[in-house]
């Protein structure tokens, strides 16, 4: 049989998965919903569910994927033959699919908006000028799609050139550099005046704001920021060598992920107090309150530029994994060759996303459950199929997988330690699987 591809280097193999979680998400998500949600108060229970809730669903992907060694449906096809646990792998193909449907098409904005810095078109005097200039390019037929168009060729190389001389490379590359922008824009930001009030928003817990909606969206953010639920860790996991210490390797990447969307909160807060502000604008908070801000400081374009690439190379590295999900998954099911598998789903992507992005212009009567396009498979993914997805693979990993060969796989034969294993299965079988559920008959109650 062919050995699977594995990722070269630990170093390459936690950049392409802090690569996959760290994204529009941290970035963008994050910040609009620790404002409209309390600032400090969201950002300690949202702390609290991804290091406890979003470690634990991604070790048991990150089991399923290396025990396997296959991508997201071979992997429950392989680890319980002949029943309908596979249909969980199907869930995280779908949900990759329909991801990659709108998420594609905000990255597009992105690019869109480097070209606006560079070529000075974001210098328009006051915060309704953006918000007309956003309204009318989003709304546009043809302007986003060739931006998606174009970050949608870029993914299609990076995956394309396979597991070590794509993903690896890619990510090893751009992950350090999303690093040192960010760090160069938090000490810019933080050395604004009135940056205090900025900084107390987002980390002064106000206890008395935490009630039920703010802990379900802090739960909700956690799973679709480290990338759970939809078989892209198990994915990931099953280029991991036989070597790799998976409990390790996720806490530092849920480490990182959360590290990168407090530097972001960091970023922003003190930006928008700053010049009195708002915090809680909701999704405009990137595309049209920052600029408004940048280019009220000094080389304003400057700064622009470096916002929206870090913000580019954050969602590439992501909906690399995106696509990888399904590229995999037709590769090994279909015995496809990299490149058609990578070609499909490219091509089937950007259909999808012609829809999405004309659901801001021509089709945006166009609804489903009051819904248009992009925003149903925004509310369809990530808040009911990653923790539908997110809830089954605790209960397939904690009920049906035998201990011993679990602990056996965790520790790589016993050759390094995993002192809180108990615990870990107890998550697995009872916390998460309940708190999950609460979370999603909270959000079907809202449908
Ligand atoms: N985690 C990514 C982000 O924060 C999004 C993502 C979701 C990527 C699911 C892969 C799978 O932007």
């Amino acid at each position: 049989m062919k050995q699977r591809a594995t990722f070269n280097t630990k170093l390459g193999l936690v950049m392409a998965s802090v690569g996959s979680a760290v994204g529009l998400g941290n970035i963008w998500r994050f910040p609009c919903e620790a404002g409209e949600n309390g600032g400090g108060a969201f950002l300690i229970v949202y702390i609290l569910c991804v290091m406890v809730f979003g470690l634990v669903v991604m070790l048991a992907e990150f089991f399923i994927g290396r025990a396997s060694q296959k991508d997201s449906v071979g992997a429950f096809k392989t680890l319980a033959p002949n029943t309908m646990w596979k249909i969980v792998g199907y869930n995280g193909v779908i949900a990759a699919f329909f991801i990659l449907g709108f998420y594609s098409v905000v990255s597009g904005w992105t690019l869109e908006y480097i070209y606006q810095s560079v070529t000075g078109g974001l210098k328009t005097d006051t915060v309704e000028q953006l918000a007309e200039n956003f309204g009318s390019f989003t709304s546009d037929i043809f302007r986003p799609l060739l931006w998606i168009f174009i970050f949608t060729l870029i993914t299609h190389f990076v995956v394309l050139s396979g597991v070590k001389k794509g993903i690896e490379r890619a990510s090893k590359l751009m992950m350090p550099l999303l690093f040192v922008i960010l760090i160069i824009l938090c000490i810019r930001s933080v050395m604004l005046p009135n940056a205090i009030e900025g900084l107390e928003f987002l980390f002064k817990p106000d206890f008395d704001k935490i009630d039920s909606k703010v802990i379900l969206s802090a739960l909700g953010q956690a799973f679709f920021s480290v990338s759970v639920g939809m078989g892209c860790m198990i994915t990931y996991g099953s280029y991991f060598n036989k070597s790799i210490n998976m409990p390790g390797t996720a806490v530092s990447v849920v480490t990182l992920d959360t590290l990168v969307a407090i530097l972001a909160g960091i970023v922003i807060f003190p930006a928008v107090t700053s010049f009195g502000i708002s915090p809680s604008q909701g999704p405009k908070l990137v595309f049209i309150t920052l600029p408004n801000i940048f280019q009220q400081m000094p080389f304003g374009n400057l700064w622009s530029f470096i916002f929206f690439l870090l913000l580019t190379i954050a969602a590439l590295t992501s909906i690399i994994s995106i696509h990888e999900v399904i590229t995999a998954y037709l590769h090994d099911q279909y015995k496809m060759s990299r490149r058609k598998a990578a070609t499909i789903v490219s091509l089937s992507g950007f259909t999808l996303c012609i829809v999405c992005s004309l659901s801001f212009g021509i089709l945006s009567d166009f609804k489903i459950f009051g819904l248009t396009t992009f925003e149903l498979f925004d509310y369809v993914t990530a808040k009911l199929m990653l923790p539908l997805g997110g809830m089954f693979i605790c209960i397939f990993t904690g009920w049906f997988i035998d201990k011993k060969v679990l602990k056996a796989e965790l520790t790589n034969n016993g050759t390094i330690k995993f002192a809180l294993f108990s615990a870990f299965v107890f998550l697995l079988k009872f916390i998460v699987p309940i708190v999950i559920s609460l979370v999603f008959i909270n959000e079907l109650g809202m449908f």
